[in-house]
């Protein structure tokens, strides 16, 4: 079962407390109550509701979820709130991203207010002195929104060419980490639906709409819009097309 969260709706509902009563000290207990929320919904799957790395997902991945309670080695609490911020809202296809290569990036899912938020949550997790954060007027409220993709020029070439398949394989399960949450041939992650009849299952027209945004199509998935470039996005779906495993006894039933 699909948990899901209003973490938007609640976002909206505090900004109209503050501002009708101005009180600080009661908005900075709802602001992490917040950041829980969006946390458990987002993040709780491979780093565990205590934040301790031992979500369900974390047996699936071949890197461990960070322990985000310092427990064995003093990590998160030497990094600065800006550092995290920017390891949740990074450029997957930056250099220095692949500090954290096997993680999503929310930076084109959640609000910047929200990934504070759960950033503020973080930060109950695990001993540090760094400031506490709070909601400012400068942090953006709105989720990202990107142009509504009308027409989807799937080029057949693309689609039978064995290099944008390879390519779009090495995309899905290295640059952008789609294997951390889906399962193909039994491996990967599972809280995502399992890809082995995906060439099946949708067109190419739909799936290049899905990954490009998820969020245009179910605004409350849990899958993030990872940024993908168009010409990425397209040789995703090519790999993607020859998924068509035979339904068969081995395979567990979706
Ligand atoms: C699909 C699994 C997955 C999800 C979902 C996920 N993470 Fe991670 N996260 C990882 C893995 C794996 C690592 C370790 C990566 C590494 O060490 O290179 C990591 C590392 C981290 C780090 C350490 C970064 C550093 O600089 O060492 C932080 C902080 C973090 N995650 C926070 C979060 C938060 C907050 C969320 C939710 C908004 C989240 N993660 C969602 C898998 C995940
Ligand atoms: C944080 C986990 C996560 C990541 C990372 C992720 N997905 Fe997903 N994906 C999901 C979830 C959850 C769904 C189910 C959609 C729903 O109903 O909300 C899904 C659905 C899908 C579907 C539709 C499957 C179907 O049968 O309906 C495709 C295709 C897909 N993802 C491809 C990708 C690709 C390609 C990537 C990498 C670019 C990716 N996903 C990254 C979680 C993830």
């Amino acid at each position: 079962m699909k948990k899901r969260v209003s973490g938007i709706g609640a976002l909206v509902l505090v900004l109209g407390l503050v501002v009708m009563t101005n009180g600080c000290s009661l908005f900075g207990d709802k602001f992490v109550a917040i950041g829980k929320k969006l946390f458990d919904y987002r993040c709780a799957d491979c780093h565990g509701e205590s934040g301790k790395g031992d979500g369900f997902n974390a047996k699936n991945l071949d890197f461990e979820p960070r322990d985000l309670t310092d427990s064995e080695e003093r990590v998160l609490g030497d990094l600065t709130n800006e550092e995290i911020f920017n390891t949740l809202s990074r450029n997957i296809k930056d250099e220095d991203a692949s500090v954290v290569p096997f993680m999503p990036t929310f930076k084109n899912t959640l609000a910047e207010a929200e990934i504070w938020a759960i950033i503020a949550y973080v930060r109950t997790l695990h001993p540090n002195n760094a400031p506490k954060i709070e909601l400012t007027p400068e942090m953006k409220r709105k989720r990202p929104r990107f142009p509504r993709i009308r027409k989807v020029d799937i080029d057949p070439e693309i689609m039978k060419s064995k290099e944008h398949i390879e390519n779009g394989q090495s995309l899905f399960e290295e640059t952008y980490g789609c294997l951390t949450c889906h399962n193909i041939g039994g491996e990967g992650g599972r809280i995502g639906p399992k890809l082995d009849r995906a060439g099946f299952r949708s067109n190419a027209d739909w799936l290049y709409r899905w990954i490009k945004n998820p969020q245009a199509i179910e605004p409350r998935t849990k899958m993030p819009n990872l940024g993908l470039t168009d010409e990425d996005a397209m040789d995703v779906v090519a790999y993607l097309k020859t998924l068509q495993a035979p339904r068969g006894p081995d395979l567990p039933a979706k």
